[in-house]
């Protein structure tokens, strides 16, 4: 499209519909082409859908088709409230309802018995993911249109997922039908899913609803697994969407973690794999929370800045526009810098050893300083090796100095040669 440098795209329109003041001519558009079995990109307040009729299985087919998405990754259905649910789901434990009544509208996706739907839907599960989000734009779409909408996030399968229109027509320009364009999302990370037909109930995906909050809610505990956490692929049918490769940059990314993000051990072990992989002649850039870029600029390196520690909704928020950003940047690589696992953190952790394709290095907190190697390595500069697959396992792989980095199991898991790894797969 024009501005954007895209050759004019026959199928796709573009609609402008500010949040605050509804066209429902303009909508109502949008909402005609959902009912004829097209495809409309929508905002959330989590990120942007891309919807077709949730009971059109020709229309469904699409969605697949336009996001590269495979078949057997089911999509979440998006009602304008809980009245709509009869429609959808065969039944609403008591666990779902006390959710509802504290988190609908708004970021949450229950897992649900499905009631009769297109396998399109469900990927012929017998369950069904729901939502009622909470952007007006999304709810007077839904409404207009008369019929749920399935919406997955409206990216390339496999990419991060988009906070704004300009994302969406990075991706699927020219193919889908119309793209609403109401700004950049609030959350800018999607839903947290929830298994509510399990008892303790399961999560699935963390999002934008802490888990702490769902268990204040219940007043019980929520199971929260390896997958959750990004460490490990789910079984296919527990969440099918968890085993393909997600949110990644088509650069490598290297997440360094740790049990204590504020030492100074930390940052020295994000330096010197910024370092390490700069010496191998790659221009790496350090994404890093705002607190600490003055330190990796300091030592000489590229640093940009993703928002207060102190602030993980600022950060997860420009999460994906920032991964986003470093296709389109300079760099060949970038380090990340991890989060402790709490509140909001524990979704940002998910997606960025996602995005990283578990290539992840581990930075000894104080806890471990005692922590002596069995052998030096024979090598000067090398406090660890940059992180590839083939390596992690040899006793030179090991941190070796107090703070020292050393790369982590999740990272052999990730397998595919570690940069391999991170390739873009749709
Ligand atoms: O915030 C969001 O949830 C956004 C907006 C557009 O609503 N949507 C979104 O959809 O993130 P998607 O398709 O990108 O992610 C949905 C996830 C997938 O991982 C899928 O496998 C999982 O939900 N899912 C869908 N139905 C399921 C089911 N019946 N059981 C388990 N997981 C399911
Ligand atoms: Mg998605």
């Amino acid at each position: 499209m024009p501005g954007h440098g895209r050759p004019e795209g026959a199928r796709t329109r573009l609609i402008r519909v500010d949040p605050e003041r509804i066209d429902e001519g303009a909508l109502g558009e949008a909402a005609e082409a959902i009912r004829r079995g097209g495809l409309v990109a929508f905002p959330t307040e989590t990120v942007y859908g891309l919807g077709a009729d949730a009971t059109n299985p020709r229309a469904l087919a699409g969605i697949f088709e336009a996001k590269g998405r495979p078949r057997d990754n089911p999509l979440i259905v998006h009602v304008p409230g809980e009245e709509w649910l009869p429609g959808v789901a065969s039944a609403v434990p008591p666990a779902a309802r006390r959710l509802i009544d504290r988190f609908w509208p708004g970021p949450l996706t229950l897992v649900l018995r499905a009631a009769r739907l297109p396998a399109e839907v469900t990927a012929g599960l017998p369950t069904v993911a729901v939502r009622c989000p909470a952007h007006p734009v999304a709810l007077r779409l839904i409404e207009l249109s008369g019929v749920p909408i399935a919406a997955p996030s409206a990216n390339a399968s496999g990419r991060p997922s988009p906070t704004s229109a300009e994302h969406v027509i990075e991706d699927l320009w020219g193919l889908v039908d119309v793209i609403v364009d109401s700004g950049e999302t609030l959350y800018g990370l999607e839903s947290t899913i929830i298994d509510v037909t399990r008892d303790p109930p399961a999560l699935l995906r963390p999002g934008a609803v802490p888990v702490e909050d769902l268990e204040d809610a219940l007043g019980s505990r929520v199971v929260v697994g390896d997958a959750a956490r990004g460490l490990a692929d789910s079984e296919v049918a527990l969440s099918p969407g968890m085993k393909y490769r997600h949110y990644a940059p088509r650069k490598p990314l290297v997440l360094v973690e740790s049990d204590d993000y504020s030492g100074e051990g930390y940052l020295e072990g994000v330096a010197s794999v910024a370092r390490s992989l700069a010496a191998e002649g790659r221009r790496v850039i350090v994404m890093a929370s705002d607190e600490h870029v003055g330190f990796y600029r300091a030592a000489g390196l590229e640093a940009l800045a993703l928002g207060p520690r102190s602030n993980p909704f600022a950060v997860a928020r420009r999460l994906f526009a920032a991964l986003r950003s470093l296709d389109g940047s300079p760099a060949d690589a970038a380090v990340v810098e991890g989060f402790e696992e709490r509140g909001l953190g524990l979704a940002i952790m998910n997606r960025l050893r996602k995005a990283s394709g578990r290539a992840v290095v581990r930075v000894r907190g104080p806890r471990s300083r005692l922590y002596r190697a069995p052998a030096p390595r024979p090598r000067a500069a090398a406090g660890h090796d940059a992180p590839r697959g083939r390596d992690a396992r040899g006793p030179g792989a090991r941190g070796h100095r107090d703070g020292g980095p050393e790369p982590s199991g999740a990272m052999e898991a990730g397998g595919a040669g570690g940069w391999g790894g991170s390739a873009r797969s749709r």
